[in-house]
């Protein structure tokens, strides 16, 4: 049984008091703070960079100190260079969409010499074939369950087979890789995610849109079981 891992993602936060909503959501019980930085370019909105990142850095952390990990999902083309000032800004995992990149693997390489864990991300429609080639290289898959760019769509049931087949994958490599669900992820639907094989949640507007964050976070892990 795997280690489930809740991954609230702020998009869906109050933007005038981020620093606040970042303690009261690790208050709440997650375990990651997803961050969600789109380009207008990439996806068709325009969210926060690395500044930002950095400036919710020292909120992120449990109240014994402990850091929790900022997984930082760019939306961005191209990748490289923002990916290093956000390694240089504190994100723990760096995760990009493969088509976002000219040089798939060079960008993964070089996330990881800033000494961040590196993710794919893959779009609704977008294959799994670039993982031949790299999933030894990566340490988290994300697949989205809805188009990015913005918080608070339906799930898409076609992601559950794409995580099933990114799960045989990662079980076929042998390796320790996360795989991370993104999109319309709420109480009533994490069960199946997880079903098909995923170990971590992302969820915006089904906790951030919640009156108690709490509740919402419990009520996500209690579905787990
Ligand atoms: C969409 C983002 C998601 C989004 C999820 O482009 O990548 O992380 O915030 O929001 P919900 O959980 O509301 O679908
Ligand atoms: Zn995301």
């Amino acid at each position: 049984r795997p280690t489930y891992r809740i991954a609230p993602s702020i998009l869906s936060a109050d933007f005038a008091q981020l620093g606040a909503e970042v303690r009261h959501v690790i208050d709440a019980g997650a375990d990651w703070i997803h961050f969600d930085v789109m380009d207008n370019h990439y996806v068709p909105n325009l969210t926060f960079g690395p500044m930002i990142c950095k400036a919710l850095r020292p909120h992120a952390r449990l109240a014994d100190g402990t850091p929790v990990p900022i997984d930082v999902h760019l939306m961005i083309a191209p990748v490289d260079a923002l990916a290093a000032e956000f390694a240089d800004a504190g994100a723990d995992l760096i995760s990009f969409h493969p088509d976002a990149s000219g040089h798939v693997h060079r960008s993964i390489q070089a996330i990881k010499a800033k000494g961040c864990q590196a993710g794919l991300v893959f779009n609704p429609a977008a294959p799994l074939d670039v993982l031949d080639w790299v999933i030894d290289d990566i340490d988290l898959i994300l697949i989205m369950s809805v188009n990015p760019g913005f918080g608070g769509q339906a799930f898409i049931d076609s992601a559950l087979r794409k995580i099933e087949a990114a799960r045989r994958r990662i079980d076929a490599s042998g390796r320790d890789i996360r795989l991370e669900v993104d999109g319309g992820i709420k109480a009533g639907n994490i069960r199946l995610a997880a079903d098909a094989g995923a170990d971590t949640f992302v969820a915006g507007s089904a906790i951030f849109g919640a009156a108690d964050y709490h509740a919402a976070i419990a009520q996500m892990r209690a579905a787990l079981g």
